[in-house]
């Protein structure tokens, strides 16, 4: 993995087909029949796919999803979506490695759904060794609101080094941490496409607006590096 590809914006249109979303659709909404619906607001698992110092899963949940969202994590999404993603994934990593040159495949399937004044704080992922970018699908186009955005920044204030001298990202690359919050940055926005998957590198900021009407669907993952 190199620093550059976890600074990198990308997407991939028409990365899911059209029967291939139905299915997709079609399988998380039989889940969803089968469960208790309070299991599936976020964090209800006692899990989250984001990471923070010293929080509690709830706690986290505030910083990251202050107004909820539903989320069904890796081990409860149904397999079928896991080896439709996988199958789209792999048709395209000749595209996918032009920007990831070290993708070696895609990880820790999450589908989440944001309603009405839903949304995600802006935060880093973070540089590992392991995970070079995540991404998100797009399932729908009945929604209003739920931008997403990636934001660029230069500067020093987000890096920092781990005990071999790997660049990493600073501790606290989040909305809690107030010198995070303050450090410009340049904010570049698009609205999710059904179908389509974007890419933000794990060392790049990303957020997203508040969903304004009906509902944003995605499935997200992360892409592992070699
Ligand atoms: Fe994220």
């Amino acid at each position: 993995m190199s620093v550059s590809e976890t600074m990198m914006p990308y997407s991939l249109e028409g990365f899911l087909e059209e029967a291939e979303i139905q299915q997709v659709i079609r399988s998380i909404d039989a889940y969803k029949q089968s469960v208790d619906p309070k299991k599936l607001e976020a964090g209800a698992t006692g899990y989250t796919i984001h990471n923070s110092e010293n929080l509690s899963v709830k706690e986290i949940i505030n910083v990251y999803e202050p107004a909820g969202r539903l989320d069904v994590n890796w081990q409860q999404i149904p397999r079928d979506i896991v080896e439709i993603m996988e199958r789209a994934f792999f048709r395209r990593i000749e595209d996918v490695r032009r920007a990831f040159p070290t993708a070696y495949g895609p990880y820790g399937y999450t589908y989440v759904e944001y309603k009405p004044g839903q949304f995600f704080t802006a935060h880093i992922d973070g540089v590992s060794r392991a995970q070079v970018s995540g991404f998100g699908v797009t399932l729908s186009n009945d929604f209003e609101g739920g931008e997403f955005s990636v934001e660029t920044c230069g500067s020093g204030r987000l890096w920092a080094r781990d005990g071999e001298e790997r660049l990493i990202n600073a501790p606290g690359h989040d909305a809690q941490s107030e010198w995070y919050r303050k450090v410009p940055r340049t904010k570049w926005t698009t609205r999710p496409v059904k179908g389509n998957a974007i890419f933000y590198g794990s060392g790049l900021t990303h957020s997203s607006q508040p969903v304004t009407k009906g509902i944003l669907r995605k499935v997200l993952a992360f892409v592992r590096s070699y």
